[in-house]
């Protein structure tokens, strides 16, 4: 018998049914509610409690600290798959085998050259740009060079859109790098795999041989598998909603860029080193920027805790805590950075503010000490998380578009003056 809700406003009653997941969340479909009701509408600021679509792609359970991306966890994801393998995995809902594999690799690494006048639009970003608007303006000027990328109704047009895309965003991501370090621009290795090129592009150096890092490489791949997606975030949101009025997937993933970029949400990676740099400064004082965190006169937020979520863990911060440990010990690295995060998040979670509001460190609380460890810039991190995101924002994009879903046009309730008659100047 399926479930259905019922509304009674002003003595009339409606209907409506209810829909349930194949991990058992319930959804009130409310698509027949204006129509219904003459009108009568909902009101969701941040859509905390708002589902925009239906989705097979990822799965959380912020009470247990769950994710899986289709069907698979996180946790064996991380320690079993490599990157290129879950990007196949979200994009086309299986794990990819050998033959599969290999033909995405090759049809990627077919598309990994870069029009030689993209560089004229990097070379006119000052150095100090930063680099997350460096790399949404490249990617939204890649559509003037790609032009067949944009109208793509088929699966084999979008295929096509889908492996440029992969393939020319880790080359444009480190040369947003490379720019702000004056170095010559690195075109990637097509002999190297996925995450193996963009290390030697992100670090070779024109007056030195490129040698690799396997612990480097090995800790990059478990990142990008850790930020490869997360369901209905703020960025993939906003992708879905730019690709559903038909904006290519360049353009839709450009707007998906600047949306990460912001401190509340993946830019929070930045500003946690930046807050743990501030407070090593400080003497170590943890206790007065948890005071500050606690004072709702004060802007300060704890950067990296918390979760839209996770009001449990965050299934990704206690992968990245371990992988920090291990790669700092690998590498010979003694960050006090380090002691002061662990040393903040355990007064947080002993702290009643933050137990009551259920905060917790989340997947930007300990990945930019990874990141530092590597010799990433810090204002990279945030381009980090992009590279890792990439195939979540194009699997979301794909299944919107197959399911030929209706563009997004949230409604409102109006607030402002009533109607009132013009007035000429001198009226007024
Ligand atoms: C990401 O959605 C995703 O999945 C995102 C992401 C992904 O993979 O795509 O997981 C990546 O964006 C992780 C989050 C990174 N952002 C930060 O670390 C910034 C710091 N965190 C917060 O700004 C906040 O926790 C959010 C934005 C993450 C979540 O905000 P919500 O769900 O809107 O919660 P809220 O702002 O309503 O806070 C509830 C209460 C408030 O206090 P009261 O008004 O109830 O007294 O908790 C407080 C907040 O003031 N609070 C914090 C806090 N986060 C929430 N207080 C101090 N420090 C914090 N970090």
């Amino acid at each position: 018998m399926s479930k259905k809700a019922i509304l009674e406003i002003d003595g009339n009653k409606y209907e409506f049914p209810i829909i349930e997941g194949t991990e058992k969340e319930l959804g009130i479909d409310i698509k027949t509610l204006r129509g219904a009701t003459g009108g009568i509408t909902t009101i969701d600021p941040g859509y905390k409690n708002t589902g925009s679509c239906e989705s097979a792609i990822t799965f959380l359970d912020g009470e247990k600290g769950i994710l899986r991306y289709r069907g698979y966890s996180i946790e064996e994801l991380a320690e079993k798959a490599d990157f290129l393998e879950v990007a196949y995995l979200l994009i086309f809902g299986d794990l990819p085998t050998a033959e599969q594999l290999d033909k995405f690799d090759k049809d990627i690494k077919e598309e990994s050259h870069i029009d030689e006048d993209m560089k004229r639009i990097l070379d006119g970003f000052p150095k100090s740009a930063h680099p997350m608007g460096v790399l949404s303006s490249l990617t939204s000027a890649l559509i003037a060079f790609n032009p067949g990328s944009v109208d793509v109704d088929s699966e084999e047009a979008m295929y096509g859109a889908i492996v440029k895309i992969m393939a020319k965003f880790p080359v444009l991501a480190s040369w947003t790098m490379r720019k702000r370090k004056s170095l010559p621009l690195d075109y990637g290795d097509s002999s190297l795999g996925y995450v193996e090129n963009l290390s030697k592009m992100m670090f070779s150096r024109p007056n030195k041989t490129y040698e690799a890092n396997k612990i480097v490489n090995d800790a990059l791949d478990k990142l990008l598998i850790l930020h490869a997606d997360h369901e209905q975030n703020c960025s993939t949101s906003t992708v879905r909603i730019v690709g559903s009025s038909h904006a290519g997937l360049f353009a839709s993933l450009s707007a998906g860029i600047s949306a990460l970029w912001g401190p509340l949400h993946g830019g929070a990676n930045q500003a946690v080193i930046e807050m743990l740099e501030a407070i090593r400064e400080d003497g170590g004082d943890t206790a007065k920027y948890i005071a500050k965190a606690k004072d709702k006169e004060d802007p300060f937020r704890l950067m990296g805790f918390g979760h839209r979520v996770y009001k449990n863990f965050d299934p990704r911060a206690k992968i990245i805590k371990v992988a920090a440990e291990e790669v700092l010990g690998d590498l010979g690295i003694e960050d006090p950075v380090l002691d002061i995060a662990k040393g903040l998040a355990k007064v947080a979670l002993e702290d009643e503010y933050f137990v009551k509001r259920k905060l917790y460190p989340n997947v930007d609380f300990y990945s930019g000490i990874i990141y530092r460890a590597l010799g990433i810039p810090t204002e990279m991190f945030t381009v980090m998380f992009a590279l890792g995101r990439l195939p979540g924002w194009i699997a979301q994009w794909r299944e919107m578009r197959l399911r030929k879903e209706p563009i997004g046009r949230p409604r409102q309730i109006y607030t402002g003056e009533t109607y009132r008659a013009f007035k000429s100047v001198s009226e007024r």
